[in-house]
Parts: structure tokens; sequence; C-alpha cells
């Protein structure tokens, strides 16, 4: 039986080789931008698998203009963009792609990490700018890393393989979350109010849920250090922006580095004017290698629940019994 596959927006070329090799008849727009919502609705109306992208809101109403859809498998580890509930009251499975992205969206961590303390944006606009006429004693200081305490919010795979990469800098490591492991080689956990007072680095791993929606407002901003930065790759709004920008205007904290945003695509304007603060457009996992084992799990994941298999990964198993 030939399925009918809709994919929301272009992904690297193996999901598409998967999907037509088992014999899937696929659509997919060919421009990059995000889909228009109608259209989208017009698309999935025949569609029995959606691979979608963390971009496409998965609503009720979306899910109610495709009645033969059985499987909508998101290309990335998070799935707050599915109305998982809605999905599962009609027996639709959704999949996402944990794993295959845990050690690059660590490594960029890392890399927002280390360009906020040592002020690499800054430095690389200053070169570019033909300013940077000498070595200056006091040019561009920063803040070292090695030896600082890091502190990891949400101690999934994500955060422990972040937590791993601080051996090599002879870092504290502080941990918390509400499914961490009470002991770990890789550090030590704490409250959270102990790791935001003693952390010198703050970065946040935790799933955007109703619980995490919010959990860095200025109450949490205020009991950082004045000389700490805070490091969010996980989503958005676990950061109230606006408090956010109000504690780095006044020095509550020393940086941010921010690869996801409140109300993303959108940035809060007033972050595009502070020198302390880097930007990223959503891109913790954007290298070649792990974008194609994401679009490879997520076509995988789809197939599997159209052909009956169990799939690498399900958010709502209880849809398969
Ligand atoms: C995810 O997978 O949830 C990331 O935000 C994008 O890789």
């Amino acid at each position: 039986m030939s399925f009918l596959v809709h994919i929301t927006r272009p992904v690297p070329e193996v999901a598409l080789e998967i999907l037509q090799a088992a014999g899937c008849r696929v659509t997919m727009p060919t421009e990059p931008g995000l889909p228009d919502p109608s259209e989208l609705r017009e698309a999935v109306r025949e569609a029995d698998g959606l691979l979608s992208i963390l971009t496409e809101p998965v609503t009720m109403e979306l899910l109610e203009a495709a009645p033969r859809l059985k499987v909508v498998s998101n290309m990335a580890v998070g799935f707050d963009n599915i109305d998982v509930v809605a999905a599962t009251a009609r027996g639709i499975a959704v999949c996402n792609t944990p794993g295959v992205l845990t050690e690059t969206t660590a490594d960029f961590t890392w890399a927002l990490l280390m360009a906020v303390a040592r002020r690499l944006v800054e430095g690389d606009a200053m070169v570019r700018a033909g300013e940077f006429h000498w070595w200056g004693p006091k040019l561009l200081m920063g803040s070292d890393i090695h030896g600082k305490i890091l502190g990891v919010v949400g101690f999934g795979k994500i955060g422990q393989a972040v937590a791993r990469r601080a051996r090599g800098f002879a870092m504290e490591v502080l941990y918390c979350g509400e499914t961490a492991p009470h002991r770990s080689p890789l550090g030590r956990k704490v409250s959270f109010e102990e790791l935001l007072e003693r952390a010198d680095f703050v970065s946040l791993h935790v799933p955007y849920r109703p619980s995490t929606h919010h959990l860095i407002t200025g109450n949490e901003l205020r009991r950082m250090k004045r000389s700490a930065f805070l490091i969010n790759t996980a989503r958005g709004a676990v950061v109230k922006e606006d408090d956010l920008v109000t504690a780095l205007t006044a020095g509550e904290i020393a940086g941010a580095a921010l690869d996801v945003f409140e109300r993303e695509p959108e940035v809060h304007p007033n972050l595009l004017s502070l020198d302390q603060v880097v930007l990223a457009p959503h891109a913790a996992s954007a290298s070649l290698e792990t974008r194609s084992l994401m679009a490879r799990m997520a076509a995988e994941n789809l197939l599997a629940c159209l052909t009956g298999d169990r799939p690498h990964s399900i958010v709502n198993p209880e849809v398969l019994s």
C-alpha cells in the first residue's frame, strides 16, 4: 500500500530517500520559508503521515483537517509545537528525535558559553570594523572559564553532555532538575536556588512545558552572581525575556548567550543593542551530520508507525496498544 506523507519544510534529502524507497508518495514545499497555515491544512487533507518541523504548530485544527493521519513525526527532540493530547485522542502517534542531537547541541552550548565569556562576537565586530589598532592591556577583558562553576539546569542527555565537557576546563559542576539523578560522576546535585547563587555559568537544558514556562524570571536572575552568565539552548519561553533585558541592563548578571527566544523568531529589540549578549538563530543542532541524522530518524519513526513497527522514539506510546 502506498502512503501519502507530507513534509512541512524542506529537510535533508535522506528523509525523502527513505520514504520514497519504502514506496511513499511525498509532498514537500520547495521554498525554505514557513508554510502558510491554510496551505498546510490543504496539504495534509489526504496525508497518512506528517513529518513536521518545530516551527509548525500542529494544532487540533490541523489534525482535524487530516482525517487519515496516523503519525506526526517531529524532526526535533522537543515537541512543544504539537498538541499531543489532541493527537493522542485521535489515535495519532507523535514521534521525536532524541539522542542524535545530544552531542552537537552540547558542543554549541559551549560555543555560546565561550563566546559570551570571552567576548568573541564583540572582538570579531571590532576587527571587521577596522578598529583593532593595537594590542591593549585592558582591551576586551572577558571572564575566565576554567576553574569556574558550571550550573546545569535540567540534567537529561543534553545537560549531562554539557557537564561532561566541563571536565576539560577543570570546572566544578552543579546540577538540578526534577528527574535528575541524585548522584552523578559529572557533578553534584543541588537545589535550583543553590545552583543559581553559586554558578558562574547557568546553562538551561529543560524541556518546555507548563512547569518550565518562565522558570527564569527577575527573581531567579537576581539570585545569580552579578558576574554570572545565562546560557539558553532549551526553549525561549523558559526565560521571561523582559526580565532578562531588565537584569542585563541593570548589571544584575554579566551576560547572556541565547539560541532561543520567547517569541521566536522575534527577538526582544533591547537584546539586539546589548554588547554582553550573544545571539544565535536556534542553531544548536545545526551541523550537517546531525541534521541528517535527525531527518533520518524522523523518516524512520514515521515509516515505522505507518507500517506497524516500533518507532525509535514515540511520545505517546499508548496509541500503539
Ligand atoms: C530540538 O530538537 O528540539 C531543537 O530545538 C532543534 O534541534
